[in-house]
């Protein structure tokens, strides 16, 4: 089986205790986790070598970067490169966010950057696509999903393709308490793994974690990751309640 995971995107949310505080909660709830189960905190950066020493050992837990540059180092005040997550032992950066996209004017082919960098540092990426309520209303979703693979990931080989997760988060979503339906969210993964299988295979499109994040709750979260091409969440709102997010770790496949 594929992985299945549980994705937290803290954003820019939280003091470092009530940072230190919720994980806290999370790690004692000892949730029982099978080999194929994860669960990954992107937590904001000031914060990474605490999370990382949190979740400790635990072979099941992970902590994520929510963002990197683009580039390998240099005169870039302020941002944060793959290569320093690697030396704190990062192993998952989010890359591509909505926000990130929209407030931040992060560029298809900044993001493609993204991904090589992450990759040459062995950290795997968490790919963010998804399309704004405007696409959606007019019906061409999957055209507008496809491009943003194809212009940041299609010029991975096979093998680094196997190791990203993609995220399809529709923008109309997130923070919006509206969630897609199971059909919706059902169809348009299946599309994501049909383009990844056309580039690349339909064994190395099978391999992908194809998470889906909007508005995903302890309420809607069994019957949103028991789609057959729904690898489980990245969940931003709703990570930051401990027994919320303990619910939805609970209800990977
Ligand atoms: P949300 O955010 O769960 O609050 O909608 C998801 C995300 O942006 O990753």
């Amino acid at each position: 089986m594929r992985n299945q995971i549980a994705a937290a995107n803290w954003k820019m949310n939280l003091t470092y205790q009530q940072a230190e505080k919720l994980l806290d909660e999370i790690l004692k709830a000892q949730i029982e986790l099978s080999t194929h189960q994860q669960v990954i905190f992107a937590v904001p950066a000031p914060y990474l070598t605490m999370a990382k020493s949190e979740v400790g050992r635990d072979k099941n837990f992970f902590i994520a970067a929510q963002n990197c540059h683009h580039k390998k180092s240099g005169a870039f005040t302020g941002e944060i490169s793959a290569e320093m997550l690697q030396s704190l032992g990062i192993k998952y950066c989010v890359i591509g966010h909505s926000e990130r996209r929209e407030y931040f004017q992060e560029t298809h082919a900044m993001l493609a950057d993204k991904m090589d960098q992450c990759l040459e540092n062995f950290i795997t990426p968490i790919f963010c696509c998804g399309e704004p309520l405007s696409i959606r209303e007019s019906g061409t979703q999957n055209e507008y999903v496809a491009q943003q693979l194809k212009d940041s990931l299609f010029h991975l080989s096979a093998a680094q393709v196997q190791s990203i997760i993609i995220a399809y988060e529709p923008i109309w979503a997130i923070g919006t308490g509206k969630t897609a339906t199971t059909e919706q969210a059902q169809e348009i993964h299946a599309f994501l793994r049909s383009v990844i299988s056309s580039q690349y295979g339909q064994d190395t499109a099978d391999t992908i974690p194809i998470l889906y994040g909007g508005s995903v709750k302890a309420g809607n979260a069994a019957e949103l990751f028991a789609c057959p091409d729904v690898d489980g969440g990245l969940v931003g709102g709703a990570s930051l309640v401990a027994q919320d997010f303990i619910t939805i770790i609970k209800a990977l496949k």
